[in-house]
């Protein structure tokens, strides 16, 4: 297992480019299942959850390579596999967008419940449903969902839940649909960009999608996909997590590669913060010179401020002048990073779906530990502002999102080093067995 030992109170300053999108790349890697020949995905990040999926798709007969940095090249070469190993999908929650295009390309499917960061409870209760609509037949028994369909036949559905929409259900939906005999509209679709993505991607390989990226996405369905060469978004949510670095040293960094009109929410705030932006085309300026205001805010569905933002946000707010009341309403659980932040001097008490956060709190080093990828972000801000030094654990909970993140803050002027081995993933583990066998 590896850590980071980080020194902080280093203001950053100079320029990062932001990683194509993780939650868009993965359901597009996915989406290969569904095309007759090659596709090349560019600007992939090169990260752990990336490699789970890859090993997951050669195992159902996707040869998926890189051919350059951050360009992958995936081609359906065998379309008689349908099951997904169980320790590779455990292995992260984003597995579970295979089973829409197993379905629909090859009318099976066997796939773990998904594993990935605990955050609170993950159903997949809006998938089955989903699924089922369009005529597949789903149980699941011993961690597995079993699907089959002879044929999937468009109709409307309806994919709101407790907490809003779902965008991995969305997702398997409409990936699903696009091989459906007729049109499919799916209602109360979740609007994230990342879904607007994927519908770029499966309409360039002759998908008929229209409205992704608003609540009502209507697919009518066609006979054949092939594959096509696709630029995955920037990630909103790194863009997020590096807006928030700057401002917790009181720093001066330039983003590239930002797509603003996707963080709409998140700019809003780091401004009520008092962070100072400047925007020119995909380029970002972020710094903070005074002290920083509490602001109260919830996590919600897109266009809100984006649930995979909150507890990066909350450690910023553990050290402004003042109170701040935080509300996850797309994960109520999503907190394990709070004691970890109350252990280097953070003032944050958990009330269920809230937590109060009373600054300015003076943040000192320690041995903490991550419990998942953006509590485990949250946990590297607090330790860039901290007095001291901060070892954190669990690293590889960060590498599931964030690409050579040492690297990267290293370059922006953090004292900062990786120690011990990265943890060896389930994809390094297959691909050992693979090429011993
Ligand atoms: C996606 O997960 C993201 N992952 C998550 O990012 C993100 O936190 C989440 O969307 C919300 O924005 C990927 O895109 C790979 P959901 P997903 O289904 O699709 C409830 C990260 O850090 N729900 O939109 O699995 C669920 O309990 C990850 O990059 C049901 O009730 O999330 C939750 O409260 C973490 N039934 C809410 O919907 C279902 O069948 C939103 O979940 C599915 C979900």
């Amino acid at each position: 297992m590896s850590e980071l030992h980080i020194i902080g109170q280093k203001p950053l300053s100079g320029s990062v480019r932001v990683s194509g999108a993780k939650n868009a790349c993965l359901p597009i890697m996915a989406a290969s299942i569904l095309t007759e020949g090659p596709s090349i995905i560019r600007d992939t990040p090169q990260i752990a959850d990336v490699e789970t999926l890859m090993a997951i798709l050669r195992m159902l007969g996707v040869d998926c390579d890189w051919i350059e940095p951050h360009q992958m090249r995936l081609e359906p070469v065998d379309k008689d596999q349908c099951v997904c190993p169980y320790e590779l999908g455990n292995e992260m929650r984003a597995s579970i967008c295979v089973l829409g295009p197993l379905l629909a390309r090859r009318g099976c499917a066997v796939v773990p419940k998904p594993g990935g960061c605990i955050i609170g409870d993950r159903p997949v209760d809006l998938h089955i449903k989903g699924l089922c609509a369009l005529g597949a037949k789903i149980y699941t028994e011993n961690g597995y969902i079993f699907a089959s369909a002879d044929r999937l036949i468009g109709t409307r559905i309806y994919l709101g839940g407790p907490h809003g929409s779902t965008v991995l259900g969305t997702e398997n939906v409409m990936m699903a649909a696009t091989l459906a005999e007729g049109t499919t509209v799916i209602e109360h679709a979740a609007c994230e960009p990342e879904i607007q993505d994927l519908a770029d991607f499966l309409n360039a390989c002759g998908a008929r999608i229209r409205g992704a990226g608003t609540h009502t996405i209507v697919i009518e369905g066609v006979k054949k996909l092939t594959g096509t060469v696709h630029t995955v978004i920037p990630d909103r949510i790194e863009a997020g997590t590096f807006a928030a670095a700057a401002a917790i040293t009181s720093g001066d960094v330039i983003l590239e590669n930002v797509r603003p009109v996707h963080l709409g929410a998140v700019l809003d705030v780091l401004e009520q913060m008092g962070v100072s932006l400047s925007i020119e085309g995909a380029q970002m300026r972020v710094r903070r010179e005074g002290s920083l205001r509490p602001v109260d805010f919830s996590a919600l569905p897109y266009p809100g401020i984006p649930t995979d933002m909150q507890p990066q946000l909350l450690a910023l707010l553990s050290l402004a002048d003042g109170t701040s009341v935080v509300t996850d309403a797309v994960h109520p659980e999503r907190f394990a990073h709070v004691a970890e932040l109350n252990k280097m001097g953070a003032h944050i008490v958990r009330q269920g779906a809230q937590a109060i956060v009373r600054g300015p709190a003076h943040l000192s080093g320690a041995s903490i530990a991550a419990q998942d990828l953006r509590g485990g972000a949250a946990l590297i801000l607090a330790a860039l502002a901290a007095e001291g030094v901060t070892r954190l654990s669990g690293i590889e909970h960060v590498d599931r999102g964030y690409e050579r993140i040492e690297w990267r803050l290293s370059a922006l002027g953090t004292d900062i080093i990786r120690v011990g081995a990265p943890a060896e993933s389930a994809a390094s583990r297959e691909q050992l067995r693979r090429a011993a066998s």
